[in-house]
């Protein structure tokens, strides 16, 4: 119901958290949050974020992305109107809203935005919706754009999930294309890492590019997973490389991602921490520990969606 606070069932770990579910398009039920608890910082990462659900779905995610940061941004400049020193309204975003690269070159700070798909066009709008309230109302603002990220707790509808869940079912692998295309994956916890790091000690108004240094074609990522996955289910190995299959691709599909986080290193100290090979198995090791998460989530709405998406390939 809008305007109504509802906590969740999650467990407080720690006396300063409190977890509120809620709609951030809400601007009843956000006003009053920052009445409550007395907000000084935001760090935002709320949005929809699969770009195939977003070629499906395009409004969900202008809904979400735009009209929630609009709505977070609007409260946060009115509850900060009368004194913005110490407040910090902080955005993480994607390497997406560069647009795509050919076999060379890096994504900066200074490139153009160029975005692609519907989800990637969301974010920008984001991105720029807090630089015009940063020149119209001197919010104070930081922006961080960030690589492909795995690691435990990421929704299946993403690849490295997607592809643990099937393998451990014995279900095809759908690679888009001739899985080609490039990605520069970090694993959660650096990013975790640099985003606390951007919080507390990033310039007010700049913004900064992390990545992994870790690109991968997808199919060779693929290959690496199946063969991780063949030794976790002590399976022979080439088991789960039988499952891939080539389908068609993602309509728009962008090449290749890849992040200088130059920036970052210099300016801030961060840098990731794990390898991939350590990452993935961390990763395999969660899902497979965790089958009662796998299969909630995979249960459900999720099968009309996987259904939907991969049925008809
Ligand atoms: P994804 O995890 O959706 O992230 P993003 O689109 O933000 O990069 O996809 C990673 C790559 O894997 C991307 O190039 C698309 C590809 N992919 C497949 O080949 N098959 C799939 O079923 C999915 C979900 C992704």
């Amino acid at each position: 119901m809008p305007g109504t606070l509802k906590t969740c069932g999650i467990k407080k770990k720690e006396p300063n958290y409190t977890f509120v579910r809620g709609d951030i398009c809400d601007l009843e039920l956000i006003r009053k949050l920052f009445t409550e608890k007395n907000i000084d910082g935001v760090i935002h990462l709320a949005a929809e974020s699969h770009v195939d659900r977003s070629i499906t779905d395009p409004f969900s995610f202008a809904r979400s992305n735009i009209i929630g940061t609009l709505t977070l941004l609007q409260v946060a400049k009115e509850s900060w109107k009368e004194d913005q020193k110490g407040k910090l309204f902080y955005h993480v975003s994607t390497d997406e809203v560069y647009g795509a690269l050919g076999q060379e070159g890096y994504f900066t700070e200074e490139t153009s935005y160029d975005p692609q798909s519907p989800y990637s066009a969301s974010k920008a709008g984001s991105d720029i919706f807090i630089l015009a309230f940063g020149n119209t109302y001197k919010l104070p603002f930081v922006i961080s754009n960030c690589s492909n990220n795995y690691g435990p707790n990421q929704f299946t509808e993403k690849l490295i999930p997607l592809f643990i869940n099937n393998i451990k079912n014995n279900k095809p692998l759908p690679v888009y294309g001739k899985g080609e295309n490039v990605r520069d994956w970090l694993y959660v916890e650096d990013h975790v890492r640099a985003i606390d790091v951007v919080f507390h000690k990033g310039k007010v108004r700049e913004t900064y590019n992390s990545g992994g240094f870790n690109e991968w074609k997808n199919i060779d990522l693929i290959r690496v997973l199946c063969k991780v996955m063949d030794t976790k289910l002590v399976r022979p190995e080439g088991t789960s490389e039988k499952l891939i299959t080539f389908v068609s691709d993602r309509l728009g599909h962008d090449l290749r991602y890849a992040i200088d986080s130059t920036k970052i290193i210099k300016e801030l100290g961060w840098k990731p921490y794990l390898q991939f090979e350590e990452g993935i198995e961390l990763t395999v090791d969660w899902y497979l520990n965790n089958t009662d998460w796998l299969d909630h989530f995979t249960s459900g709405r999720y099968r009309d969606y996987y259904a939907e998406m991969y049925g008809r390939r």
